[in-house]
């Protein structure tokens, strides 16, 4: 396997090391082959909200697992989510299933320009929306320049339509869609894949006001947000609903789910009930509607969201006053159950705020956190994920950790 991975993320190339390869996981726990035990704050990359390997959530998946594993028809489980999905996410009112979060942002880039007529996009440096084509792409210079390929093997043809905004920037959204010509505003409603940014509200709502001058359509891409930092995502976090919004990784619990979902009006675009063509083989899989139907049901339980932020609040402000404590600028945030700190003065703002970070100082962190018992995400630019397993306990252990780690770094 290239790099001994299945995702490149998985690898250690931006702090040194080699992956560390897992065995089994439990609520907040993560035990290696060796039989090493880590507090883990990755949680698979965000589905393993509830805790990992939920005895509820397994449960029902064998319950439904003795029915059959794929049908390849309509199953009711599918409703039940759907219809979980819609009453939850203000900006849904008709959803499609897919696989993964990169396929749920494929279908919704199809979508925005079957919908508005038009080709380009504008998304933001620094926010991820899986790995199709046309998002793999470069700010370049100028934050009018068109995308340029970010990796071999990515036609020119597939970017050239991409154009780059710099995140909680107004005049920079403004520049690219004052020509009427964009089909979609596309955004992490809060950044986890520059490592964590928290948007101001002033930008989201002027990103919501600027879509709706120009006749664009905003795309919350909620794979990461999506149930994370509120039960209805950012939306209902900020109070600011986008035009069309894509899920996945919470909403399968572990299983591999995505989806994209808007009005009626526009999901009516969506075969077969209208004309712009988007399918999957296992689409809807009956395991994973079930994993994704028991993890809402527990996070649906009211205080959940504040418990998760209360603990992310613990952790960030715990390690931020350490880190002064031993002289090391740091900056960091958190909303609901995703939290994240950068090794720099802050503030962090947009993608090239976070590369002031002092990425060696980070590798060191990680490498002592990880020796103690702790798996943190093996980036700088990635976020980091609370659950509901993990315990007072669990943050103190991590606080206690941190503070012999900040000494050594
Ligand atoms: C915001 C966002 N969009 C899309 C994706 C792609 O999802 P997947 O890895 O399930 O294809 C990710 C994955 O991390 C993500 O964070």
């Amino acid at each position: 396997m290239p790099g001994g991975v299945s995702s490149p993320v998985r690898a250690f190339k931006s702090v040194g090391g080699n992956p560390v390869v897992f065995d089994r996981v439990k609520g907040s726990k993560a035990w290696d082959v060796d039989g090493n035990e880590y507090i883990d704050y990755v949680g698979t990359w965000g589905p393993a909200i509830i805790g990992h390997a939920d005895d509820k959530v397994l449960e029902e998946v064998k319950k439904t697992m003795d029915k059959g594993t794929s049908f390849g028809a309509p199953c009711v489980l599918e409703n039940e989510l759907a219809k979980m999905v819609i009453d939850a996410v203000p900006s849904v009112e008709m959803v499609r299933f897919t696989n993964s979060g990169t396929e749920a942002c494929m279908g919704m880039l199809r979508l925005c320009r079957a919908f508005t007529n038009r080709e380009k996009i504008v998304k933001f440096e620094g926010c991820y929306h899986g790995h199709a084509d046309s998002f793999l792409v470069q700010a370049g210079s100028g934050v009018a320049t068109l995308g340029l390929p970010d990796s071999p093997g990515v036609p020119a043809s597939s970017t050239k339509t991409t154009l780059c905004a710099t995140y909680n920037d107004l005049s920079s959204v403004e520049s690219m869609l004052k020509d009427g010509d964009i089909a979609a505003l596309i955004l992490e409603p809060v950044v986890g894949n520059s490592g964590f940014i928290k948007p101001t509200q002033e930008f989201l709502q002027g990103c919501r006001d600027l879509c709706t001058k120009y006749g664009t359509l905003l795309v919350f891409d909620e794979v990461m947000t999506g149930f994370r930092v509120a039960y209805g995502g950012a939306q209902e976090y900020f109070g600011v609903t986008p035009d069309v919004t894509t899920m996945g990784k919470v909403i399968g619990g572990g299983m591999p789910v995505g989806a994209y979902g808007a009005s009626k009006e526009i999901m009516s675009l969506v075969a077969p009930a209208g004309p712009m063509y988007q399918a999957g083989t296992l689409s809807g899989n009956p395991l994973a509607m079930t994993a994704g139907i028991e993890t809402l049901k527990v996070l649906k339980q009211p205080g959940q969201h504040k418990k998760l932020e209360a603990n992310s609040k613990k952790l960030v402000d715990g390690i931020l006053a350490l880190a002064k404590e031993n002289g090391h600028a740091a900056t960091g945030g958190y909303a609901g159950g995703m939290f994240g700190f950068f090794f720099c003065e802050g503030p962090v703002n947009c993608f090239a705020d976070a590369t002031a970070a002092d990425m060696d100082k980070f590798g060191r962190w990680h490498k002592g956190m990880l020796e103690r018992g702790v798996y943190l995400a093996p980036s700088s630019y990635e976020a980091g994920f609370m659950s509901l397993a993990h315990s007072d306990e669990d943050i103190n252990n991590t606080l206690e950790i941190a503070a012999e780690v900040m000494k050594m770094i």
